[in-house]
């Protein structure tokens, strides 16, 4: 029987290689780097179903040059890579990889809020560098994390997951976001309702976590900036065009917040010059990347083709209307 034949933008990992090749006829950009988009798109001529990162575009040019495409599977949580009504209009499937990440992404926008807070990048640097003189007791004095208060703006699974992690802090928790959450996921997590005017004024740190939608862009603005304490830092593991990067160097710059750290950026995989100063702490987009989450989210997106190709509906399926027809 001649296999489903798949194109994956990205060599995977061995255990999702072996759910796919198991099934299907598995074709993987081996070389390092992303494939040049006309690659993609040659490649995709006798594809029934992609693999691709939140690098790739996938939109009307891609799903035009991909004839026999029946889904795509976005290696990723966030799918604003992808215009899902194009894939409808197509009866392409398309599908992420949501709630593998949680904890692991969780567990790197703490690592930067406390790398902000306690000036690690400059220490690090000063470690390494030949000229620290010893202790003194000014040097590198950051702010404390402990005691403070936490803003988190979107509560969902990982936004709530950061949450849980401040009680270790003893942290006051307030969040914000378009729908309240659960009384008993508010008292399990000790967090606390604000509308986004009061999360700014009141918020030592604030961490982003919300998707990228046309309501979220460019959400963080030189008004929130203005609204915030002129001690609190920004987090953002969400989506680099949540926050308007110009905006946010300008409040760096005079000095209307303390600080940030940011995974993500406007524009990637460039950044901001501005944004090249001591009080902001900077990622290239890895709050995933644990060998054991990216493993998971590889094996689930082949899951995911998998399914598509069993007639299964799959379970990160972002628009099921396809399934009706
Ligand atoms: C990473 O940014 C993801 O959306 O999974």
């Amino acid at each position: 029987m001649v296999k489903p034949k798949v194109l994956a933008t990205h060599r995977l990992f061995d255990p999702a290689r072996r759910i796919l090749e198991e099934n299907c006829d598995a074709e993987y950009w081996e070389k390092p780097g992303r494939p040049p988009r006309e690659e993609v798109l040659r490649r995709l001529k006798d594809k029934e179903a992609l693999i691709c990162l939140l690098t790739e575009k996938v939109n009307d040019e891609l799903l035009q040059a991909a004839p026999k495409l029946k889904i795509t599977a976005n290696v990723a949580v966030g799918f604003d890579n992808i215009d899902v009504a194009a894939c409808t209009k197509r009866g392409v499937i398309a599908t992420n990889t949501p709630g593998v990440l949680d904890e692991t992404t969780a567990d790197f926008a703490w690592t930067l809020l406390m790398a902000v807070a306690r000036r690690l990048g400059e220490g690090d640097a000063l470690a390494r560098s030949g000229n620290w003189k010893g202790w003194d007791l000014d040097q590198l004095v950051g702010t404390d994390v402990w005691g403070k208060t936490l803003g988190i703006v979107g509560f969902g699974r990982i936004g709530k997951a950061m949450a849980r992690r401040a009680s270790g802090f003893r942290m006051k928790v307030i969040y914000t976001d378009a729908v309240r959450a659960a009384t008993e996921a508010e008292q399990e997590l000790r967090a606390e309702y604000r509308d986004m005017n009061a999360l700014l004024a009141e918020s030592d740190f604030i961490s982003i976590h919300t998707p990228l939608l046309p309501e979220t862009r460019g959400l963080f603005d030189a008004a929130k900036f203005e609204r915030m304490k002129r001690t609190a830092f920004l987090v953002n593991t969400s989506r680099g065009p949540v926050v308007e990067e110009a905006a946010l160097v300008a409040a760096l710059a005079s000095e209307k917040i303390a600080g940030a750290a940011l995974d993500v950026f406007e524009k990637e995989p460039a950044i901001h010059p501005g944004l090249n100063r001591r009080n902001v702490v900077l990622a290239p987009h890895i709050a995933s990347a644990s060998l054991e989450t990216r493993t998971k989210m590889a094996c689930m997106a082949a899951e995911n083709v998998i399914a598509a190709f069993e007639g299964r509906r799959p379970a990160n399926i972002l628009n099921p209307e396809v399934l009706k027809g």
